[in-house]
């Protein structure tokens, strides 16, 4: 393509590495400032002849991710901590070892397969509840860090059919490490590189090395007793390449295997407990809920059949998403020059794609701050131009756990507010903390109140 335009977008002045402070303290607060004071397409320079390029409008999200995908890729410096823990995989590669590994993963991911995991979530929920019904009402919890133990045992259960989250587990102990390492990785612009014997850097290669034997045994075992088990595991062993018949080596389903691990737990963990914290500001929507609970299941516990009649449940997990989106930046970089919106986006240039922003956009949300599940009632949503909300992403490297994910919750948030009321404890500094998910960062504090 070539590109006549030389024009570049407003830009901040000065470079960015004399500001990192600000940055990496809050790249959030710092990103909605450029954003509020110089528009939707912003050029952030970091140092001569390599910038960010800050794009808030959701036609320019749509260019990169999906009219003109082509010309953008992941970047290294996001795909490089990433591969410390799990090798290639369909995460952070691209090309043709990308596309084998979609078409080999996306079968295990279409609603068919998916049925068969929403009884496995349901009876990890209702187990992990069963611990809060023993609490004395009252009971103050941490909501943010109650959803991660959920999802992560969820995560565990619906995977290899073993419970990782439990504080016993050697396999969730190698994996908590493993993850918080790949988190400072990414929140920090430099970090000691992992030949240095440092101890962060010794503990995650002992994890690193005790996660990958003990999913090889599994692999391992499985493979000596193939037994049809309902899991992503043996969906993944068993996926078979269509043209080829090839299927996944050990290595790749390790690396798959870790890598629907960390995708797939944090993030549908932060957008829970932030639900949480919406719903308990908002007492008329938590009664909307509760009738339509009532209505649509009357006691019973939810069902992958009974979950299309979900729909108030479903939109207030859509709408905290809109509110909170755990993937609140997409970065990529740019691998040819192009133009958008008649500006000049230079070849290497580092792109992000503002989620956050977009969905708070004035121009296509009325009331852009305010926690509303209507904003998704059908006719609203046919309304709104493409990438006006994606929280999954979108063009080919959309989320491949998007249905997972959505399931996921509206079974835990249907369980959870049939048993239970929580109370957000007054006085708290509830603070979003922006590194790889968008968790809160001194957690949400609820009292935990028994429904009769
Ligand atoms: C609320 C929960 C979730 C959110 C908001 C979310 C968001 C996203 C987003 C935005 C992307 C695309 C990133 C990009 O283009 O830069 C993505 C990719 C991905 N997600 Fe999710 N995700 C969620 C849950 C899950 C779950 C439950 C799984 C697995 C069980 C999963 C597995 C993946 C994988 C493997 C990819 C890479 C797909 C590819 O590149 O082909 N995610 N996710």
């Amino acid at each position: 393509m070539t590109v006549q335009s030389r024009k570049s977008p407003p830009t901040h002045p000065g470079y960015l590495v004399f500001n990192s402070k600000e940055i990496k303290e809050n790249p959030l607060n710092f990103y909605n400032r450029m954003w509020k004071e110089y528009g939707d397409l912003v050029r952030l320079p970091i140092m001569p002849n390599y910038s960010i390029y800050l794009l808030a409008h959701p036609s320019y999200a749509e260019h990169v991710l999906s009219t003109h995908q082509e010309l953008y890729a992941k970047p290294d410096i996001v795909n490089k901590p990433f591969n410390l823990m799990m090798g290639e995989s369909i995460l952070t590669s691209e090309g043709d070892f990308w596309l084998k590994h979609r078409r080999l993963m996306q079968p295990a991911f279409h609603m068919k397969q998916l049925a068969k995991l929403a009884d496995v979530m349901v009876s990890c929920t209702e187990s992990f509840l069963q611990e809060w019904e023993k609490k004395p009402d009252g009971e103050v919890i941490d909501i943010a860090e109650e959803t991660l133990r959920l999802t992560l045992k969820i995560a565990g259960q619906t995977l290899f059919s073993k419970d990782i989250s439990d504080e016993d587990s050697v396999l969730g102990q190698a994996f908590r490490t493993g993850y918080e390492f790949i988190n400072y990785k990414m929140n920090n612009l430099w970090t000691e590189p992992l030949w240095i014997p440092t101890s962060r850097n010794q503990g995650f290669r002992q994890a690193k090395q005790t996660l990958d034997k003990l999913v090889l045994d599994i692999i391992n075992s499985r493979r000596q007793n193939p037994q049809n088990r309902q899991d992503l595991l043996s969906m993944l062993m068993s996926a078979q390449d269509e043209e080829t018949g090839e299927r996944m080596s050990d290595k790749q389903l390790l690396s798959e295997a870790i890598t629907l691990l960390v995708a797939g737990h944090e993030t549908v963990a932060s957008g829970l407990a932030w639900t949480w914290y919406l719903l308990a500001e908002n007492p008329n929507i938590i009664e909307q809920l509760q009738s339509e609970l009532r209505r649509v299941l009357n006691g019973s516990n939810p069902s992958f059949e009974k979950l299309p009649q979900l729909e108030y449940t479903r939109r207030v997990f859509d709408e905290t998403l809109r509110l909170y989106p755990p993937a609140w930046a997409m970065p990529r970089t740019s691998k040819q020059d192009d133009q958008i919106q008649g500006y000049l986006i230079p070849k290497n240039s580092l792109i992000t794609v503002a989620a956050f922003m977009i969905h708070r956009h004035p121009e296509f949300w009325e009331n852009p701050d305010q926690f509303n599940p209507d904003n998704f009632l059908p006719e609203k949503v046919n309304q709104k131009p493409n990438f006006a909300y994606f929280p999954f992403g979108g063009g080919k490297r959309i989320c491949i756990g998007k249905s997972f994910a959505l399931m996921e919750a509206t079974i835990i948030i249907a369980l959870i507010s049939q048993r239970f009321k929580l109370e957000l404890l007054p006085n708290q500094n509830i603070e979003i903390d922006p590194t790889f998910t968008l968790r809160p960062k001194n957690g949400i504090k609820v009292k935990l109140w028994k429904r009769n």
